[in-house]
């Protein structure tokens, strides 16, 4: 039942409050400033001795990893990669006995995850599972990890459980890094932050109007390029991947740092950028950019938490700002949104894409 909205994937979209508020549920601590998660199976001491942490997954799953890599990196100093697990498991992996292995998956039932977290437990490896069905394959061969909670996710792409996944490592993130030198005071920052989140989100869900009227004029393009930097950049990969699978029009992502070295030569009226240009230290290399897609008579869709001046955009789409880690979590919804009504302006079948399944349980 979808509730009243026109497709699951909507009804998904606009779930993203309620979502986050259930994955964060019970596991804030205020006065210690961190979090707290049950099915970790791990104690401080234990948690001390990892030296990396490497995350696996498929599909949006290890784009939201990308950014789960990164919530790790910047909370808790701990040098942190996400890898498809398709491409893992096929490469006789060196498991390492002080690496944490994070196996993400909305399913649980994803053959490639399930296949790479077998190949780590076969090698003495330690696996975590970040997975929102309870119970499933991948949630019983891990040793330990978070539950999403975010309730069923019947659309094929992925949009609240990839939101819960983020939420889930900003608490991993914060509980590790608060084990190790987080301050006490910015771990108050991530938690004041994260409880945030639920009500933020619902601001950018009420500009699904202004979203679809974009979506409208866009979706006719020959493809699309987005861009992002450092934390923009995985945001910059979930959007493209969702425009992709639900409104089959091609889409490129690139790091920002990167157009000038290549994609640029694509750049030209035909092919719109959207841009995510949240405000952080990397605001003013991102308006250069800009700039230069615009001196190549490029269309600008910018993402942000400020509107740059408008010889820079064409249209901007504004987000609240968050802490400088959780903002990629709040710049991807509009992205959702503006895959989902660009597909619905295509008369495409959002809820089950040609060619692709929920969850691919075969090699
Ligand atoms: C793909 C789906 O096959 O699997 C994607 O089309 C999904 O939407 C990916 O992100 C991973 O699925 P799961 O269940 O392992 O998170």
């Amino acid at each position: 039942d979808t509730g009243g909205y026109e497709h699951y994937l909507l009804k998904e979209i606009h779930e993203q409050p309620t979502s986050v508020e259930r994955t964060l549920s019970g596991r804030l601590d205020e006065r210690f400033s961190t979090a707290h998660l049950g099915g970790l199976n791990l104690d401080a001491r234990e948690l001390r001795e990892i030296r990396r942490v490497k995350i696996l997954g498929c599909g949006s799953a290890y784009y939201a990893g990308e950014m789960g890599a990164q919530l790790i990196e910047e909370l808790a100093r701990v040098p942190a990669h996400s890898e498809p697990a398709s491409e893992f498991r096929y490469r006789n992996p060196v498991i390492e006995a002080d690496t944490l292995y994070v196996a993400v998956s909305q399913s649980g039932e994803t053959y490639d995850t399930l296949a790479a977290v077998q190949e780590i437990k076969r090698k003495g490896g330690r696996v975590l599972g970040v997975v929102n069905t309870v119970g499933s394959a991948i949630a019983r061969e891990c040793d330990g990890g978070i539950y999403l909670h975010a309730g069923p996710e019947v659309s094929v792409a992925s949009t609240k459980a990839f939101t819960s996944t983020v939420v889930a490592f900003a608490l991993l993130a914060l509980h590790f890094g608060r084990i190790h030198d987080l301050s006490p005071a910015d771990g108050r920052r991530i938690v004041s932050a994260l409880q945030a989140l639920p009500d933020q989100i619902r601001e950018v869900l009420d500009q699904s109007e202004a979203i679809a009227e974009l979506a409208a004029e866009y979706a006719g393009s020959a493809g699309m390029m987005f861009i992002g930097r450092v934390r923009g950049y995985p945001v910059a990969r979930e959007g493209a991947q969702k425009l992709k699978e639900i409104s089959y029009v091609h889409a490129e992502a690139y790091p920002a740092s990167e157009l000038k070295h290549g994609p640029l030569a694509l750049i030209s009226p035909e092919l719109p950028t959207v841009a995510l240009v949240p405000d952080d230290e990397l605001l003013d290399k991102n308006l250069t950019t800009l700039g230069e897609i615009k001196a190549r008579s490029g269309r600008v869709i910018a993402v942000a938490h400020k509107r740059p001046e408008d010889r820079l955009v064409d249209h901007c789409v504004l987000v609240p700002k968050s802490e400088p880690e959780l903002d990629p979590l709040l710049l991807n919804i509009p992205l959702q949104l503006l895959a989902y009504h660009a597909a619905v302006a295509l008369g495409r079948d959002v809820d089950k894409p040609r060619n692709l399944a929920k969850s691919v349980t075969v090699e």
